[in-house]
């Protein structure tokens, strides 16, 4: 697939054929991470896969599964939300389903200073924003390949309650989860708020 083709297809995706994703593809898509820019050079990045039931649980344990999809104010936002409520209505319902239901979850680790969670200037963050490049690599990998993804952003403690139960080391934090698979015919394919670079480019000044 062309890369602007991958750019332009890829959406996150919270709902899942039941179809496993070849060893050799899982690997392409994880290699296409590791290729992306890295802050310190040293590419200190580990990722923890996760494909059979139980490991999944284990890792997915500490996601509230508490919001009800039959709930009167989402099934309203869905309808006549804006782009932004459909997109909340749709996910919050599916935070567990759309890791477990994946093929596989990906959880890609990075390496963490001091700085990263009490950071004082934007380089602080530079391990986080290292591991969101190697990220958006592996989303587009799997586009190209006709897989999709799901993602969530671990919550407060959740993020360390993982990285303990699956014996990371104390110095590496847990990015997001990314569930991949194959995504299901009737998908949720929510509108997008849509821009051009004409509107979003200043020249000269802002
Ligand atoms: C930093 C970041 C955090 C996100 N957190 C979540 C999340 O916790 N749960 C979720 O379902 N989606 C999450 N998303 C996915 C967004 O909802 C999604 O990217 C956005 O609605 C745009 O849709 P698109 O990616 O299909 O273009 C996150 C995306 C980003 C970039």
């Amino acid at each position: 697939m062309d890369l602007y083709d991958a750019i332009y297809n890829r959406r996150i995706t919270r709902d899942f054929k039941a179809q496993s994703v070849p060893d050799d593809v899982l690997q392409k898509i994880i290699n296409a991470g590791l290729q992306a820019p890295t802050h310190d050079h040293l590419r200190n990045w580990e990722f923890v896969i996760l494909q059979d039931s139980k490991d999944k649980k284990n890792a997915l344990q500490f996601i509230k599964n508490g919001v009800n999809p039959q709930l009167e104010i989402l099934k309203q936002m869905l309808t006549d939300g804006t782009p932004q409520q459909k997109m909340y209505a749709d996910a919050m319902p599916k935070q567990y389903t759309m890791l477990f239901n994946a093929s596989h979850i990906i959880l890609p680790f990075f390496k963490s200073n001091s700085g990263v969670l009490k950071p004082t200037s934007v380089s602080s963050l530079n391990p986080l924003s290292s591991i969101w490049c190697v990220i958006e690599n592996i989303f587009l990998a799997a586009t190209a390949e006709g897989l999709a993804c799901s993602m969530r952003i671990p919550f407060g403690e959740e993020g360390l309650n993982v990285a303990k139960v699956l014996g990371a080391p104390d110095d590496y934090l847990l990015a997001c989860y990314i569930g991949v698979g194959y995504p299901a015919e009737d998908r949720a394919v929510i509108a997008q708020v849509g821009y051009t670079a004409k509107q979003k480019m200043h020249f000269g000044k802002w």
